[in-house]
């Protein structure tokens, strides 16, 4: 079988985590092995490079650096691995949100990234046209006001959680930018109940034939 490479995004907030298990036992009723995974990390090293990326100031080449090198490590050990068994790789967050926080946010280079973004994602066995990328990508669309209220009090802020809403508005501008030009994107209205926003996924899942058929409630 095929692997699938699928991706969560949005601001922080927007609650797509909260959707994972769900599409985890839903790929697994469908016979299909998961493998579950997240950036940055997913391997010890990305996940080392994750507590510093999230709690330490540096500079956005810093950051940008960072996150590649937690990418590279975290494509090479487990993503590639995982499609090349034919699994379905369910990752909470990828590329889309470097594109979107260090460039849109922070206002890195984002030809800087693209470079970056070529040499963690064109040499490996998956690379199609030269890059690894999702086949979809499921976005969380939320105001940034709405999603800075759901985030209050919810726990601990690290780093950019603790960031201004003007810093989250440029985040969400640059996933709206990016998918823009990029079918894989399914856009979710992420403002809606819980329940509403999973039949979303799952009907989005059934009309690109990547589950059989659309098989019911929420999570
Ligand atoms: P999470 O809380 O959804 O696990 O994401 C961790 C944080 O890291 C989130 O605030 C977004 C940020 N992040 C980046 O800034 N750049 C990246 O490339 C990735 C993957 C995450």
């Amino acid at each position: 079988m095929k692997g699938l490479f699928l991706t969560l995004e949005g601001i922080d907030g927007a609650g797509k985590s909260s959707h994972i298990d769900a599409l985890e036992a839903l790929f697994k009723a469908q016979g299909r092995q998961v493998t579950r995974t997240r950036e940055p990390g997913g391997t010890p090293l990305a996940e080392t490079l994750r507590g510093m990326i999230l709690e330490q100031p540096m500079d956005a080449l810093t950051e940008s650096l960072l996150v590649f090198a937690a990418r590279r490590d975290h494509v090479v050990r487990v993503i590639e691995p995982a499609l090349a068994r034919g699994d379905v790789v369910l990752c909470d967050r990828f590329t889309d949100a470097t594109f979107a926080y260090q460039g849109a946010g922070r206002g890195f280079d984002p030809a800087v990234l693209s470079t970056l973004e070529k040499w963690v994602q064109s040499d490996t066995e998956h690379a199609t046209k030269g890059l690894l990328q999702p086949e979809i990508t499921i976005w969380f669309d939320l105001a940034p006001e709405i999603a800075a209220e759901r985030l209050a009090g919810a726990r601990v802020p690290d780093k950019f959680e603790s960031q201004p809403v003007e810093f989250f508005k440029r985040v969400a501008a640059g996933y709206a930018a990016r998918a823009k030009d990029a079918p894989r994107f399914v856009r979710i209205d992420a403002s809606q109940s819980r329940e509403a926003v999973w039949q979303q996924i799952e009907a989005a899942l059934a009309e690109r034939g990547l589950v059989a058929s659309q098989s019911g409630g929420a999570p």
